[in-house]
């Protein structure tokens, strides 16, 4: 093979081979062994200087020459390009010893802490837990209820209407009444849920608010046993030393009927919590049992109210809100 296509055959491998030097540095290395090293192929063709004639000779070393230097340069250009996209590749690459950035976790508002504080009370002493209707009939949030149309005790609650026969719950009672529909005594239910009421918004009123109704129906219940579960609660959810008194008081629903006043430190007065009493036997005709033999206890209390009293919250219209302000003070 003459010297000129030796060189040409070296040239055409380099530059094929060069094309693919660029996963690290032993590559790069390896292959500036290959071509340019001491003992290198460009080194080899040097050797073809001895093997030619004397004329030829001059022509053969220009063109060695010429060759080393240009493959010199497009390796070296090759290292410099190596190097440029690692670095890139690096400013690139996420930095693991700067901070992070905060997440803000969320958290359980305050009313449903509250309410599951409410049912682990109740549950603890053998209430189950039901739900029902927010959206009802007159009959179920009134009627059943010994709140016949037109009685003045309607006027106690002001009520949303969806219909002139369909409203807003003003109270969680009417689950009382599905429930006894529903089912044969005895019952013993906590109902918790959202109520409406169109009412004037104050510090201690909103047009909603949640409730957690109480029904107890059995042969034999006394007005103590309800006494006894309510003072039970308060103390469970208030402390030992909490300041409670009943009151005697009037619901439709309820003979005789009570509320429980629980004393606000901050405002130095008391604050209703409660209303409750001994299930009415017309309430218990209503839904078919029959009140010669079954007796019970219902009650109806107001969960903001709880909370406002239990964390010093000034004012139930901070619950719908949502300052975070105020939601991150009871994480
Ligand atoms: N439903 C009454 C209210 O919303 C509260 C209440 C009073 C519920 C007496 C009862 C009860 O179950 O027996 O103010």
């Amino acid at each position: 093979m003459s010297a000129l296509k030796q060189i040409e055959e070296v040239r055409t491998s380099f530059l094929t081979e060069l094309d693919d030097v660029n996963q690290d540095l032993n590559q790069i290395e390896q292959f500036r062994t290959k071509y340019l090293g001491r003992r290198g192929k460009i080194a080899s063709l040097f050797s073809l200087m001895g093997k030619v004639s004397d004329e030829e000779r001059p022509a053969l070393g220009e063109s060695l020459n010429k060759l080393k230097n240009e493959l010199n340069v497009l390796f070296e250009n090759k290292v410099l390009e190596f190097n440029l996209s690692r670095q890139r590749e690096e400013d690139d690459l996420i930095d693991l010893s700067l901070p992070g950035k905060q997440q803000r976790l969320g958290s359980i508002h305050i009313l449903e802490q509250t309410l599951s504080e409410i049912k682990d009370i109740y549950r603890s002493i053998g209430f189950h837990i039901a739900y029902g209707p927010e959206v009802d009939d007159e009959y179920h949030n009134f009627t059943a209820l010994n709140v016949p149309e037109h009685h003045p005790a309607r006027d106690m609650q002001d009520t949303f209407f969806i219909d002139p026969e369909t409203v807003l719950r003003t109270h969680t009672s009417n689950v009382q009444v599905h429930l006894m529909e529903d089912q044969d005594p005895p019952i013993r239910y906590i109902v918790p849920g959202r109520v409406y009421r169109n009412e004037a918004i104050g510090y201690k009123s909103y047009c909603l608010f949640h409730q957690v109704e109480g029904i107890y129906i059995n042969e034999t219940v006394s007005f103590g046993e309800l006494k006894g579960c309510l003072e039970y609660f308060v103390k469970q959810m208030f402390g030992i030393k909490k300041k409670m008194r009943f009151r005697p008081s009037y619901f439709p629903f309820t003979e005789p009927s009570a509320e429980v006043d629980i004393w606000d430190e901050e405002r130095q007065q008391w604050m209703e919590i409660l209303g409750c009493g001994m299930v009415n036997p017309m309430v218990l005709n209503n839904v078919g049992y029959d009140s010669n033999r079954f007796h019970g206890y219902a009650f109806g209390m107001g969960v903001e109210r709880i909370a406002m009293l239990k964390h010093k919250i000034s004012d139930i219209r901070h619950f719908y809100s949502g300052d975070i302000r105020i939601l991150e003070q009871f994480i």
